[in-house]
């Protein structure tokens, strides 16, 4: 039986990989499931998606939707006619998206009205924020998804609440945890200007890429202007996402900040699990950092990962500047909270997953 793996940008490549070795294993074994990974070529460069794919032991893609960059309807529309066409000239069985972004919600939908099953890993939960991109997608996605796998009792919750049946509500973990245990002894220290002066310990990430912190000049330069300003002269290091690159072509930035490129995989994590602290807009850090154990601020007004905060080392700011300092203040001081780690985060999520969609599939031919 075939099933189609769609992956589309940076987050996704994480989220596959380990399903892809599972699956991998699982046919060497005797298993009945084949796949085909579809790339929609969301993100295309090579500091985007390639280096991913390489560090991440992902194989090349059997199809390549090429969209590239476009507004959300023209990303939406390019995916949906390009996947259509790759199922109508060989149908799967299985359409499995992972996350939140475009490429997700645009093969989900291409799949279901074709009549292709939907399984969505990392369904259910939500913001609560619709002017995110993401939240809905995730809407979109769940509500043409026929098997959910879910990181969290909180997106169990959300999932019965919207009235999907129990038994189609699969709790398994979270694939992303899968790649950062498996690759976290081969982390290595990144390069750039000033890299090997850094200290563990002695330094703190940023990421920024939302459109609503990074698409208005004022506001991005007023988050910049916080960190640095209450950074007490610990490095700040901040891989840039190519659409904040955007907007500070046009900003001048506080000195305190080091600019570096987006890195790879293994590079940027090297960074995070040496980090004094993160400060991201980003969804995956949070659970990577709770994983590691270290202290993480999100600016952000909501968080579709509770989790991270109730059990992790995350803490929401909001999208405040005001908020940055004192903050900053209870990390420098050493008084930041001790975390743990959520329930199935363990490393064990693909094969779970391979193992439900072979009894599902069977059981639906
Ligand atoms: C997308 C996802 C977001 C995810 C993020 C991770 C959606 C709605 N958003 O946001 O959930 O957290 O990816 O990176 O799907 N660009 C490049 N090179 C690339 C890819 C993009 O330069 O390889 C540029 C594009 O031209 C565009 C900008 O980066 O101007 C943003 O790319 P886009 O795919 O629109 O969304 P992201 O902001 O990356």
């Amino acid at each position: 039986m075939l099933i189609d793996i769609i992956a589309g940008t940076r987050p996704n490549f994480m989220k596959i990989a380990p399903i892809i070795r599972a699956l991998t294993t699982r046919s060497a074994e005797g298993g009945p499931l084949r796949f085909r990974l579809i790339h929609t070529g969301q993100h295309y460069d090579q500091r985007m998606s390639g280096a991913f794919f390489q560090q991440l032991e992902i194989p090349e893609p059997d199809v390549n939707l090429e969209v590239g960059s476009g507004t959300q309807a023209e990303q939406t529309g390019a995916i949906m006619v390009r996947y259509e066409q790759v199922l109508m000239d060989r149908r799967a069985d299985l359409c499995l998206v992972v996350g939140d972004v475009t490429s997700t919600m645009a093969c989900a939908i291409a799949a279901q009205k074709l009549h292709v099953p939907v399984a969505h890993v990392e369904a259910g939960i939500r913001s609560g924020d619709w002017s995110m991109p993401e939240e809905i997608n995730r809407l979109a996605t769940d509500a043409v998804t026929n098997w959910f796998f879910t990181t969290s009792a909180h997106a169990n919750a959300n999932l019965r609440r919207s009235g999907v049946e129990e038994d189609r509500i699969f709790f398994v973990g979270n694939t992303m945890i899968d790649t950062l245990l498996y690759n976290i002894d081969r982390f290595v220290p990144p390069v750039f200007d000033g890299a090997a002066d850094l200290e563990p310990g002695r330094y703190l990430v940023v990421t920024l890429h939302r459109p609503s912190n990074v698409d208005d000049v004022g506001r991005l330069r007023a988050m910049l202007d916080a960190i640095a300003g209450s950074a007490a002269g610990i490095p700040v290091i901040f891989p840039v996402h190519p659409r904040t690159a955007k907007t500070l072509a046009s900003v001048p930035v506080p000195e305190t900040l080091r600019l570096i490129e987006p890195q790879p995989y293994l590079e940027f994590n090297w960074l995070v699990k040496h980090a004094m602290g993160v400060i991201t807009d980003s969804g995956g850090v949070t659970e990577e950092t709770t994983v590691m154990g270290v202290p993480c601020m999100t600016l952000r007004d909501s968080t579709e990962r509770p989790e991270t905060v109730e059990t992790g080392t995350n803490a929401l700011l909001g999208t405040d500047p005001s908020a940055i300092p004192p903050a900053l203040e209870r990390l420098l001081a050493g008084q930041w909270k001790q975390g743990g780690i959520p329930e199935l985060w363990d490393g064990k999520t693909a094969p779970r997953i391979v193992a439900e969609l072979e009894r599902l599939l069977a059981r639906a031919r």
